[in-house]
């Protein structure tokens, strides 16, 4: 069998956790293979809401095995705060959840460092989620990160000790303001405390060689589902940098994040909204700053699930989309809050960038630094609710037009469409069939 993935193709919080837990029932595990508490995934049943932040999504469904892979980075204190929420909610993730020993862990003083760097850059900020991100995965690739399976070794306290050392010389010299060194409201030593806590809560999940299970799992024709975080114009390379994540976000990154060959990479389902969004600083060039922009923040209840903030909302980009389905291969397209364009008598697509005299019809590296003007196609709306269609023939005609000139524009066509927040609020259309295994 080959992994099947799912990511996002925009800047993040495309209803990636509410699709897999849809999917989940088709798959044997569940894997997350990148980033790390920056996300917040959220799924809706039985009038229920829950918001995940490192675990997978398939977390819900018991007979499901969740894995959080090595290419995750991983907060004890987030991680410890989420299994207790689960276990009040009637779950039981110790029987269904384990970690890669080879995960990276994100100490208290990676979220400080994260903290006085974003205050210190100013206007030029990126809009992190402040959780220590790019100061764990900036450790990882330097060499001296601490590893989930270290927490096993009774050098671990040590090695700890010799890192934080470092890093408390680091934020010295930044000189910061005593209210930053505060993370989620307490100060550094109390928060510390909690972490070491925390790793003591989580002991009873297994720690496992990860890439040894899931190759293993392949073998004997289980079928995995790889969960992606943030989005495709986060990635590293190639989002727009430096206003992305530290992380590889497309497709790619699952090879490397849970140990899978490129051999085994199954269907790519490339998950969008009807419009788009993004969180933080950083290029946006179909954003809306009038009124039709907040009607989409309010239809589309647009503010953060891991910070709160307000999403800034814009008008779908094809030019970006298009781009990101090409870096990941998307073989299935899956379009989520349609229903949030239902109140719209028109709704409008960027179908280019005009810098100047030049239309381009994708991102390319000078793009994003230019001031784009935005080439935008009107399409006529449906203007009736559509949260309680069921089936793609009973939706809108319009809708259906909509949809297809999207399909149309990046020459696949949407296989899913997400109606509402709840699991059953889903159409499947059809697949693409484009599998290779
Ligand atoms: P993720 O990070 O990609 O998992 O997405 P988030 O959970 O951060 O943000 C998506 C938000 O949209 C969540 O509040 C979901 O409950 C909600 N949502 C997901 N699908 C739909 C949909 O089809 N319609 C509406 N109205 N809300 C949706
Ligand atoms: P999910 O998985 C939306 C954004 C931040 C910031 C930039 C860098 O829920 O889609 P970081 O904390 O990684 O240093 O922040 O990336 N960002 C996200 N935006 N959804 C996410 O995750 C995000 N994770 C990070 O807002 O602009
Ligand atoms: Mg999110």
């Amino acid at each position: 069998m080959k992994v099947d993935v799912l990511l996002g193709l925009q800047w993040g919080d495309e209803g990636k956790g509410k699709i897999t837990d849809v999917l989940t029932p088709g798959y044997d595990v569940i894997a997350r293979f990148q980033g790390g508490p920056n996300a917040g995934h959220t799924l809706e049943f039985d009038g229920i809401k829950h918001i995940l932040h490192t675990i997978p999504s398939g977390i819900f469904h018991p007979d499901k095995v969740n894995i959080i892979g090595n290419g995750v980075i991983v907060d004890p204190y987030i991680l410890a705060r989420e299994l207790k929420r689960l276990r009040e909610r009637g779950a039981n993730p110790e029987r269904n959840l384990m970690i890669s020993k080879r995960a990276h862990l994100i100490l208290p003083t990676h979220r400080l460092i994260d903290a006085v760097e974003e205050a210190s850059k100013g206007k030029a900020k990126i809009g992190s989620t402040l959780k220590g991100i790019g100061p764990a995965y900036t450790d990882k690739t330097r060499r001296q990160g601490l590893r989930i399976g270290d927490i096993l070794a009774g050098t671990f306290r040590e090695k700890y000790e010799n890192l934080k050392t470092l890093h408390l010389r680091m934020i010295e010299s930044f000189n910061p303001d005593p209210e930053i060194l505060r993370i989620e409201g307490i100060s550094y030593e109390e928060y510390e405390k909690f972490w070491f806590d925390s790793i003591e809560y989580i002991a009873d999940i297994p720690l496992i060689d990860s890439e040894v299970y899931i190759n293993r799992c392949l073998k004997e024709g289980k079928k995995v589902l790889a969960e992606g975080a943030q989005g495709a114009m986060l990635d590293i390379d190639f989002g727009t940098y430096p206003f992305v994540t530290s992380s590889n976000t497309i497709s790619a990154g699952v090879c490397s994040g849970l140990g899978i060959s490129p051999r085994n990479v199954g269907r790519v389902f490339g998950v969008f909204k009807a419009y788009c969004t993004r969180v933080g600083s950083g290029p946006f060039p179909s954003e809306l700053f009038d009124e039709t922009g907040e009607m989409l923040r309010k239809n589309g209840n647009e503010f953060g699930s891991t910070t709160g903030r307000p999403r800034r909302c814009g008008w779908l980009d094809l030019p970006a989309l298009r781009y990101t389905v090409m870096l990941n291969g998307v073989t299935d397209l899956v379009m989520m809050k349609s229903d949030v364009l239902d109140t719209f008598d028109t709704v409008e697509v960027c179908t280019g960038y005009r810098i100047g005299e030049q239309i381009l019809d994708f991102p390319g590296y000078e793009t994003m630094n230019h001031s784009i003007v935005p080439v935008l196609k009107s399409i006529p709306g449906w203007n009736m609710p559509i949260s309680n269609i069921k089936t793609w023939e009973a939706l809108p005609e319009a809708f259906r037009k909509y949809t297809e000139a999207i399909g149309d524009a990046l020459e696949l066509p949407v296989s899913v469409i997400s109606t509402g927040p709840n699991r059953d609020q889903t159409i499947i259309r059809n697949f693409s069939g484009q599998r290779n295994d």
